[in-house]
């Protein structure tokens, strides 16, 4: 990759912990790659009227342990020169004008408006940014998830930000299709010509996508109670993968091609109806238990918790793609906290063979399989059937592994990175269009409204386990069962 052109990035919620976690340690990494323009700034926002030493007294606190494989004393130091703090409350309108002063003279340069804060706010910064003439072309506005609770206010902040801003000056970040193993999914569809013939309903018996965390709520326990899995993991990560899986090909690879594509996905999504919410969803809350071998408490008694919250911390939900590639193959989506392990996987179950003529392994288990883990390694696993030495024609179950991180000759760079450097560069394709946006939220919303009105809890599962039990009855339905159960 080149180096990037000349940039102002303004981190808004400069001193929170996205900023903290991810968006610095990914902007270091990019430098030290030599990714970045020299003249690249990074301006960080903050509601404290600290100074720049502080702020970067704080990174170095707060970011740099986020700094995982090869830190260089050397080069966080060159990296710390990028770094500006301006002091910024966002409901201060004086405030913005001393933004504006703060970027005038940068020459018009690419200026990315990276607003890593409660969306409550984004409103109000882009009317305040636009108001001070921070809406000019050169501006791009990075929106993070969740955007909005529901279709209404989503629909609300995406009509108001448009007034100030272009739809192809807006960058709504999933920072799952930054990750190298997502992208992986559309060159191993559209690279080759192996799988994409039998990619179809013909072929394919049923599709697992799962997002298991072995973390809890982390200290973000009031923002996750309002949220829970659904409007966290589903609406967005989930179904962008199930995009990714089950969309066309794109006729290129430009940005409004592919999201063409995946709109038709989400379009073609299978509503739900009431009765369906309680038939094919199902929604779990973890209790205390252990991961790791370590105790860990339950969700109600995790920081900043409503006592008696009804918020999912697992779900489980049967889709399906009412198209004529997919109708009536189930996509079971899947993805909860305290599981017993980080694990992000799709796996193809592929139609059995029509006749059992061999003694041996389950008819379950004798079905060809794909199994792309995207986390925490990449890989692919081809699962079939072979004999089993000796005596007889007795079959085993095996497979083809293709381990990605031990092959790969290449530095292989966190979601984060790609995507700023994507904004930077101009480049919306792996970024949510508006309409992809409306389409997913519309999904979800009668699942939502299921929920809440049903007078049924979440089903308790103890933490370290795969959910609730009626996750794997949820499949078993449809004489299926999740790919660790196999
Ligand atoms: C975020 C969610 O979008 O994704 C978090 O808000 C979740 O709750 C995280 O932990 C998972 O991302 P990753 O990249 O660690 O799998």
């Amino acid at each position: 990759m080149t180096t990037s052109p000349p940039f102002d990035i303004v981190l808004f919620g400069g001193t929170g912990d996205l900023v903290m976690r991810k968006l610095l340690p990914a902007l270091y990494q990019a430098h030290k790659a030599g990714l970045l323009h020299p003249l690249g700034r990074i301006l960080a926002l903050g509601r404290k009227d600290a100074d720049r030493a502080a702020y970067l007294a704080q990174m170095e606190a707060q970011a740099r342990p986020h700094v995982q494989a090869d830190f260089d004393a050397a080069v966080w130091g060159t990296f710390a020169e990028r770094i500006l703090y301006c002091k910024l409350d966002a409901e201060q309108p004086a405030d913005f004008d001393a933004l504006a002063q703060a970027l005038a003279g940068n020459g018009g340069r690419i200026t990315v408006c990276y607003l890593a804060t409660a969306p409550a706010l984004f409103t109000g910064i882009c009317a305040q940014l636009a108001r001070v003439g921070l809406n000019h072309p050169g501006v791009r506005v990075v929106l993070e998830k969740p955007l909005g609770r529901d279709l209404a206010s989503s629909n609300a902040i995406n009509a108001e930000v448009g007034r100030h801003f272009a739809e192809d000056q807006l960058y709504r970040i999933d920072h799952y299709l930054g990750k190298e193993s997502v992208q992986n999914l559309m060159a191993i569809r559209f690279g080759n010509t192996l799988f994409e013939p039998l990619w179809r309903r013909e072929w394919v018996d049923n599709v697992q996508i799962t997002i298991a965390e072995d973390l809890g709520v982390e200290g973000r326990g009031e923002f996750y109670d309002k949220t829970g899995a659904l409007r966290d993991m589903v609406q967005s990560h989930l179904l962008q993968l199930l995009c990714m899986v089950a969309m066309e090909p794109p006729a290129t690879l430009e940005a409004n091609a592919i999201r063409d594509e995946k709109l038709k996905v989400l379009n073609a999504l299978k509503p739900f109806s009431e009765s369906d919410v309680a038939t094919n969803s199902v929604r779990g809350q973890y209790r205390a238990g252990a991961i790791g071998g370590q105790p860990v408490v339950g969700y109600l008694d995790e920081a900043r918790i409503a006592p008696g919250s009804r918020t999912e911390t697992f779900t489980a939900i049967k889709a399906e793609i009412a198209n004529w590639r997919w109708a009536g193959v189930p996509f079971f989506l899947r993805t909860g906290k305290r599981m017993p392990e980080r694990l992000a996987e799709v796996v193809i179950s592929f139609r059995k063979v029509p006749l059992a003529l061999f003694p041996g392994p389950s008819m379950e288990r004798a079905s060809n399989r794909l199994v792309i883990q995207l986390q925490p390694d990449e890989s692919i696993q081809l699962y079939f059937l072979a004999k089993e030495a000796g005596d007889g024609m007795r079959l085993q179950p095996t497979y083809l592994n293709l381990d990605f991180d031990a092959t790969s000759q290449h530095r292989r760079a966190d979601a984060y990175e790609r995507l700023l450097l994507d904004v930077i560069r101009g480049n919306l394709g792996l970024f949510m269009r508006r309409d992809e946006l409306e389409a997913a939220w519309h999904w979800v919303e009668p699942i939502l409204a299921g929920w809440n009105n049903s007078t049924l809890p979440p089903k308790p599962y103890t933490a370290g386990t795969w959910g609730p039990a009626a996750s794997s009855a949820l499949l078993s339905r449809d004489g299926v069962a999740w790919h660790e159960e196999l």
